[in-house]
């Protein structure tokens, strides 16, 4: 009786532990070319480490090894989807959440829905198969967990997936829009920052995202920018520019100074000199060119003040003396740089006056630190070179002594016998 429950209870069991047939690979991983591809490949998609194979794509019975049974449109067989068939393909499980939060229950499911508001979804439904489709972004039958280092739409890769069509001056020829946006973004801070670690900067889908992929519109750029860095956009919002550069001119918010894809390290350089983006708007000798020129006057003459403390102290340090607070005082003269820069976004001198003055007062009060402690230095030198030169003399003056003792013979000593 024990034994024939037991069994009842390891057969269903052992069935369970044995892998299910699966035809359609077993077959597919012996041929040649473009079918033999996709069986070598899904070793790595995510599908295949969730138990999901060949035939939750494409249809068909994987139990059979009958080709004709296996792949006959009876069991559902679609054999290779149209391309413009594949979102809805992907959206079958994608856009489920019934299906999908048995797998990962927080797993977001409107990837379709938001991609059918993109360009790219939009010109695929009108009949344009050059946009992007889910597999154009995320590969097919190597599709990777998206946070995988990598998945083609891992931060560090993404560039180059959209770049693969929008750098393609060939492919985009009929749409005239640029297709630099790559080779500019390569340059820019955010794909240095990118690069070295920093997952917090912008890749493309940060600004354009990634399911409704289309440009910020004019208004918004202000706000894309604006949801990373948000006190700039606060400012720049309130000043004199925000209601001229986004009217209907071209212009754009942010990227009329700053340039959307190759972010340049902002400098001084920006508002005076042959670079000076001010300049293209505001003639010299007029109040928006002598407010550009007076506001890198006080940004250059505090990062010089600043970087003058900064060196006489690190000289200090490095001779030994005890500047460390002095240093730490240093660090807030800096806070009041980055602040003056911040400020400088309302366009207005009264602004930048507050951070520009009291980081001027931090660094001449550090730098008389450091030259007080630098003085110390040379007085404690003088102190041990007028110390040394006594004691040089007392022993010069001993030695001369007993050398005239040992002349006179007085010094000798008899020995012990
Ligand atoms: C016994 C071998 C065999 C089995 C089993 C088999 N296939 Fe195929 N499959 C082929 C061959 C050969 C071709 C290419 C010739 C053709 O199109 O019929 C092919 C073609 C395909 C294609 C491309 C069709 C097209 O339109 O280009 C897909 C997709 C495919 N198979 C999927 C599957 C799936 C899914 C299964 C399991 C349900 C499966 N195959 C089972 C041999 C097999
Ligand atoms: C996540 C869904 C998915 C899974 C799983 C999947 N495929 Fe595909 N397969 C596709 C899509 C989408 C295409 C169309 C690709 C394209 O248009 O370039 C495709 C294309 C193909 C083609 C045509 C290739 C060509 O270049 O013409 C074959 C053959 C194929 N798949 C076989 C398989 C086999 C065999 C498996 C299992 C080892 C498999 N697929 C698993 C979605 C899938
Ligand atoms: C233009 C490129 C692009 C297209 C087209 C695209 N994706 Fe994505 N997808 C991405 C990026 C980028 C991510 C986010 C990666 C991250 O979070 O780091 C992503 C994330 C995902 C995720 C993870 C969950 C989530 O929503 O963040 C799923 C699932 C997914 N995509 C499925 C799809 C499906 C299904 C389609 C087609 C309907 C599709 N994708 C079309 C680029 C794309
Ligand atoms: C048969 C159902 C099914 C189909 C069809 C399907 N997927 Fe999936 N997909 C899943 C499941 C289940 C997972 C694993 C759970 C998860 O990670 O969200 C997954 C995971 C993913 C992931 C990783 C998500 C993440 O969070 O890292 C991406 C990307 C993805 N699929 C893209 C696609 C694309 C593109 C297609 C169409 C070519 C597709 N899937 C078709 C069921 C499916
Ligand atoms: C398979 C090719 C392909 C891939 C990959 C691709 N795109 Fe596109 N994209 C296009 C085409 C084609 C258009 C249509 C151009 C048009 O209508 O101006 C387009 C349009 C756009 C537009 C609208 C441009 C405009 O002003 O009309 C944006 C923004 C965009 N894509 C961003 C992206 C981003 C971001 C990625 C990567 C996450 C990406 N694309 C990946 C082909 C692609
Ligand atoms: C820091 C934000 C940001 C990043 C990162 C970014 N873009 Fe853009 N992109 C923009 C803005 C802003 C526009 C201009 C919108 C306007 O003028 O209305 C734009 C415009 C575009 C356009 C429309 C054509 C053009 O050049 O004006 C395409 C296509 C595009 N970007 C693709 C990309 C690709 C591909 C990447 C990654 C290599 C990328 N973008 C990275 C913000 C960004
Ligand atoms: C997804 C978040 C994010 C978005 C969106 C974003 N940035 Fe950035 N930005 C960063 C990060 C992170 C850095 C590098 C760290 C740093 O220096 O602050 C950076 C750096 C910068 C810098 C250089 C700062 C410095 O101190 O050298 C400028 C200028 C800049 N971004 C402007 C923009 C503009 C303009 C836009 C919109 C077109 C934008 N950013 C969109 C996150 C973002
Ligand atoms: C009218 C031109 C102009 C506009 C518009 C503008 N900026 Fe700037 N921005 C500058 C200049 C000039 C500097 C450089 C100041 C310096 O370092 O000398 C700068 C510097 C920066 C910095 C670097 C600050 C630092 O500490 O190094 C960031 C980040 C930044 N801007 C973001 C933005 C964002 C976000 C917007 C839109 C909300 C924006 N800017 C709009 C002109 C502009
Ligand atoms: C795209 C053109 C453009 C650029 C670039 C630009 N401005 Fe302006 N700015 C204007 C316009 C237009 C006004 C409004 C003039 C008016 O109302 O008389 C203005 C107003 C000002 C004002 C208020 C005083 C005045 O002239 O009315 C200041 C200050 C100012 N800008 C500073 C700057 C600085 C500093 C830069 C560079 C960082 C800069 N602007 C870049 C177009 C621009």
């Amino acid at each position: 009786m024990r034994l024939v429950a037991i069994g009842a209870l390891l057969v269903p069991a052992l069935l369970l532990a044995q892998p299910a047939k699966d035809s359609c690979v077993e077959c597919h991983s012996v041929m040649d070319g473009p079918i033999q591809k996709p069986a070598l490949l899904i070793k790595n998609d995510i599908h295949t480490a969730n138990g999901l194979s060949c035939a939750d794509c494409h249809g068909g019975d994987r139990t059979s090894d009958d080709p004709s049974v296996a792949m006959s449109k009876a069991k559902g067989f679609v054999g290779k989807p149209k391309r413009a068939a594949i979102p809805q393909l992907c959206a079958n499980c994608h856009g489920s959440a019934d299906f999908m939060r048995r797998y990962q229950p927080r797993q977001r499911i409107d990837q379709f829905e938001l991609y059918k508001t993109s360009v790219h979804g939009k010109r695929l439904a009108a009949g344009d198969e050059n946009v992007a489709t889910c597999i154009d972004c995320h590969s097919v039958h190597d599709i990777r967990g998206v946070k995988d280092a990598l998945s083609p739409v891992h931060p560090l890769r993404l560039p180059e997936t959209c770049g693969r069509c929008h750098s393609d001056a060939h492919k985009m020829a009929k749409y005239g829009i640029p297709t630099d946006q790559l080779e500019h973004y390569r340059t820019s801070v955010h794909w240095a920052a990118l690069k070295k670690g920093d997952l917090s900067a912008p890749t493309c889908a940060s600004c354009h995202g990634n399911h409704g992929a289309k440009p910020p519109e004019v208004e918004s750029v202000a706000a894309v920018c604006g949801s990373c860095h948000v006190l700039f956009a606060q400012l720049y919002e309130k000043s004199v520019h925000q209601p001229i550069f986004s009217a209907a001119s071209g212009g754009g918010g942010c990227i009329v100074c700053h340039s959307n894809h190759g972010i340049q390290d902002p400098t001084t350089a920006m508002l005076v000199g042959p670079k000076a983006v001010c300049a293209n708007c505001h003639e010299p000798g007029t109040p928006g060119a002598k407010t550009a020129a007076q506001m890198a006057q006080w940004l250059d003459g505090l990062d010089a003040a600043l970087k003058r403390s900064s060196a006489v102290l690190t000289e200090a340090d490095e001779d030994g003396m005890e500047v460390s607070e002095a240093q730490v005082r240093l660090g807030d003269g800096n806070e009041n740089l980055i602040k003056a820069r911040l400020a400088m976004h309302t366009f207005q001198p009264e602004e930048m006056h507050k951070p520009i003055e009291a980081g001027m007062a931090i660094a001449n009060e550090t730098l008389r630190a450091g030259q007080t402690a630098l003085h110390e230095k040379d007085v404690r030198r003088l102190g041990l070179a007028i110390s040394g030169f006594f004691i040089a003399i007392t022993v010069v003056a001993i030695w001369l002594a007993i050398r005239r003792l040992e002349a006179n013979g007085s010094g000798y000593i008899e020995p012990v016998k």
